[in-house]
């Protein structure tokens, strides 16, 4: 298992050796590496077992050092930087050549963030190279929100995950990029359309994508749990499933039947801010325990509500 601890120092040496380390963020935990260097970024991936046309995101401490890596910042992102950063908003930008390709899978952007948490932006203000950071849990699953999460499944493959707590939105970030433009957001998340919209208008959601995503947060199924997940009406997929030992997860209301084994209840006040901040911990709970299906209930689209049922749904796709 890693070593689980709160020591900057340490985090950046093994960095500097060109070695993986968790880091916390606002969002999830991230696992991160020297994003200019090739053999650091290859690693990320082969860690994830992430297939190499999924780019990942580069992590900067302010809004100064995106210029190091990006050819310009459209007036409209740089709106949105001042507004949000350091948040859960991530900018899709023309790269700079010294950002490797095997960062961007090949792709004309790169993804960068400027990190909420006070110990990462820390460890980033005190590295001289930004930092490649993925969700530090296998491809395809549910992001880590603690620690733990990125131990019980990474914690034989990396040395140490910086311990920052819980995280305290929840649910990766919001992605945008422009085109003639106009905003594009191609991953709802962490920051809601609505905050985006106040600062620069209209937006465009695509967050669907046929074969070849703009981002891969983009496929279909992602974001999931091995056991079964049904989204819908709780009542009626109650009724569907009987027999099975069933788990549910539901967004305020307590549902009673014999076949619950389990039930998680996201926010008893109905607050989707606390919500999405359970989400990924109530999800891999449930598929740890001994229930042979989750049910689960969309929120209302509305704010975070957006990224929850996104997350839901493509957790559904089997
Ligand atoms: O909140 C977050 O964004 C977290 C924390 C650790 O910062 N990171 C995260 O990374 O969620 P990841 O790799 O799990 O998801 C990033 C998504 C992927 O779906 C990827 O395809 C997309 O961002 N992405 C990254 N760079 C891109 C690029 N250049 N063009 C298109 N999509 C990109
Ligand atoms: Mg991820």
């Amino acid at each position: 298992m890693a070593e689980i601890g709160n020591d900057i120092f340490k985090a950046k040496e093994l960095l500097e050796q060109g070695k993986l380390v968790a880091i916390p963020t606002e969002t999830v935990y991230g696992l991160a590496g020297n994003a200019l260097d090739s053999s650091s970024v290859a690693k990320i991936f082969e860690v994830k077992n992430r297939p190499y046309f999924d780019p990942l995101i580069v992590h900067v401490p302010d809004i100064d050092s995106v210029s190091k890596y990006a050819e310009e910042i459209p007036a409209k992102a740089k709106l949105l930087m001042n507004e949000f950063w350091p948040g859960p908003i991530t900018f899709l930008l023309t790269k700079k050549p010294i950002i490797p390709d095997l960062v961007t899978s090949g792709l004309d952007r790169v993804g960068i963030r400027c990190p909420h948490h006070s110990l990462t932006h820390e460890l980033l203000k005190s590295l001289s190279f930004p930092l490649a950071a993925p969700s530090a849990n296998p491809f395809g699953y549910v992001s880590p929100t603690t620690p733990q999460h990125v131990n019980d499944q990474l914690g034989d493959k990396i040395d140490y995950i910086l311990d920052g707590g819980e995280c305290n939105v929840g649910i990766e970030s919001t992605i945008v990029g422009f085109e003639n433009d106009e905003t594009i957001v191609y991953r709802v998340g962490g920051l809601s359309v609505e905050k985006i919209e106040l600062i620069v208008g209209d937006v465009k959601v695509q967050t669907q994508s046929v074969s070849n995503p703009h981002a891969p947060g983009q496929l279909q199924s992602h974001y999931a749990p091995r056991k079964i997940l049904k989204v819908g009406n709780i009542q009626e997929l109650l009724i569907q499933n009987k027999g099975k030992r069933i788990g549910i997860l539901s967004f305020q209301k307590k549902y009673s039947g014999e076949e619950i084994n389990q039930q998680i209840i996201l926010s008893h006040s109905g607050d989707l801010k606390e919500a999405a901040q359970k989400l990924f911990s109530a999800l891999r709970e449930l598929d740890k325990s001994n229930v042979e299906i989750i049910l689960t209930e969309e929120v209302p689209n509305i704010g975070l509500g957006r990224a929850i049922n996104d997350r839901l749904n493509r957790a559904a796709v089997k």
